[in-house]
């Protein structure tokens, strides 16, 4: 069956925002990608699935290589241009300049970076898959610089929120929860 775009369904995930940034025949460009996830540790890899009409993938696909930039709390707006507006027919990049935002040239590829991302990767572009209706880029990550301060936006219901960390289970609760695994060890 069909589990379709802002379905209330759909809309159950949380997850992080991607900025992906690339370089290509569409130029300088960056996209909101919500479908952005580690795959593996060693190497590390990052898959980021891409609907096959945006300028995003022309460009990784020339250029063989991308950013990830999870967008902060405080770049909402980041994520509404990237994700509201195609490279194919807009420069998001200058628009977002002259909105204030800034962006570095990457260190081991030829692709702008955000500045005040909560995490940015470099990535070279390791296999492209189709799943389905997306295409999905796998990237194995040349550099990935935290940003400690920064904590990432998060993407749910078709809102963007912030975490709150709820409190763990109590000592008591963590012991009686040791006790019944105890008695299930097989
Ligand atoms: C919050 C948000 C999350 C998004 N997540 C994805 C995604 O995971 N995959 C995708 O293909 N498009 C996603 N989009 C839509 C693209 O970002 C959008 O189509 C964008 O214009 C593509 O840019 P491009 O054509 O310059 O590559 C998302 C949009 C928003 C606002």
């Amino acid at each position: 069956m069909e589990l379709p775009w802002n379905d209330p369904r759909t809309n159950k995930f949380a997850t992080t925002i991607g900025l992906i940034t690339s370089n290509g025949p569409h130029g300088s460009n960056i996209m909101s990608c919500e479908w952005t996830h580690h795959l593996s540790y060693n190497p590390g890899l990052i898959a980021v699935s891409v609907g096959p009409n945006k300028a995003t993938v022309d460009n990784i696909r020339q250029s063989k290589e991308f950013g990830i930039n999870l967008c902060a709390v405080d770049q909402s707006i980041l994520s509404s241009i990237a994700g509201g507006y195609s490279g194919s027919s807009y420069d998001k990049i200058g628009a977002l300049r002259e909105l204030g935002f800034q962006f570095y040239h990457g260190t081991k590829i030829n692709t702008l970076m955000v500045k005040g991302a909560s995490l940015n990767i470099e990535c070279n572009l390791f296999q492209e898959t189709s799943f389905g209706d997306h295409i999905m880029f796998i990237g194995e990550v040349l550099d990935a610089i935290n940003n400690p301060e920064k904590p990432s936006l998060i993407y749910h219901d078709g809102k963007y929120w912030s975490l709150n960390a709820l409190v763990k289970p109590s000592k008591e609760e963590r012991e009686q929860m040791r006790e019944v695994l105890e008695r299930y060890k097989k």
